[in-house]
């Protein structure tokens, strides 16, 4: 394990997604990872879901809530999927970044996003316990240890019904595979690269146990009925989740020093464009970087 991963230390959770650098470039790379979520999943609402919400009819739409919605793309690829079946329903999505939020203008009638700071002590009042459905997709970098995993449950708690179901899923930010495509093949850049990811991560004690386990937690907070879906990512689909990594390794950049302002840094940003052009490098030769599965966890807020 290299120890080289100090000044990617300068991640922080709370201020990364809010910088004036997670703009159209960050809004692309969500689609793309929209879509490569929605190839493994094959759905949007979890079936089980889906099946008790609208197996009877209902006096009043659905209404959903999407929890850190980037740019709406869920909330509205499902509106139109509930728009197939006639299915009325209210989409609200909530972020606290909204720069990427499309225009109001360009949305469905159904959806609407909101600019919240998920963890405010203040959630406005004509948001809680009225929700069918509390979504949440990717949040894992916000979420370094369990006592904050038990805020995000309260929040969404806090917004369902009784009876309303969360609808979560996640991948492992702390697990990432580099693979070849023979061993003629190197992938030692991509396999630095995870390892300072991953040795930053272990040097700050954040690991992402909970994810495999998301559905235990659901029963230990309170939530009933709790399941977990895992499903294995499409072979197919690895260049596409690749470059998403790619994307993202490349923004990381500016968390490292220039050499002239911190020339004995263990990592300089130098170093890491150096490191990231021959990772890039490697992916053109075929090597692949993918998380391996993602987890759906489901559970019910008691009636
Ligand atoms: C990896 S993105 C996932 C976005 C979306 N769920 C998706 O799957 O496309 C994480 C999102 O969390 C949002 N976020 C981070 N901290 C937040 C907070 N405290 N409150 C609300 N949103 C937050 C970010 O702005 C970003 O849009």
């Amino acid at each position: 394990m290299t120890t080289t991963s100090s000044h990617i230390n300068n991640y922080d959770q709370s201020t990364y997604w809010t910088a004036p650098a997670r703009n159209f470039r960050t809004s692309a790379r969500l689609n793309l990872q929209h879509f490569l979520f929605q190839n493994t999943l094959g759905y949007l609402l979890e079936p089980a879901v889906e099946k008790s919400l609208t197996n009877s009819p209902r006096s009043e739409p659905l209404k959903i809530a999407d929890l850190a919605c980037g740019n709406g793309v869920w909330l509205t690829e499902l509106h139109s999927h509930l728009a197939k079946t006639n299915i009325p329903a209210q989409l609200d999505g909530f972020d606290i970044n909204p720069v990427n939020f499309p225009d109001a203008a360009y949305l469905p009638a159904s959806v609407s996003l909101q600019k919240l700071d998920i963890f405010t002590p203040d959630l406005p009042a004509e948001i809680i316990a009225v929700y069918d459905v509390v979504h949440i997709r990717a949040l894992v970098s916000v979420i370094p240890n369990e006592s904050t995993l038990k805020r995000v449950f309260s929040i969404a708690s806090k917004l369902l019904k009784p009876g309303g179901f969360l609808q979560w899923e996640e991948t492992r930010g702390d697990k990432f595979i580099a693979e070849a495509p023979s061993q003629q093949v190197t992938k030692s850049a991509c396999e630095g690269i995870i390892q300072i990811l991953q040795g930053s991560l272990q040097q700050r004690g954040i690991r992402n146990d909970w994810v495999d386990a998301l559905d235990t937690h659901l029963e230990q907070f309170g939530f009933q009925n709790a399941r977990l879906l895992v499903q294995e990512k499409r072979k197919q689909d690895y260049k596409g989740w690749t470059e998403d990594y790619l994307m993202v390794w490349e923004e990381l950049a500016d968390l490292f020093p220039m050499k002239a302002q911190a020339p004995s840094a263990s990592l300089t940003r130098e170093a890491w464009v150096d490191m990231f052009a021959t990772a890039v490098g490697e992916t053109e030769q075929g090597v692949v970087v993918h998380q391996a599965r993602i987890m759906t966890a489901v559970g019910q807020k008691p009636q």
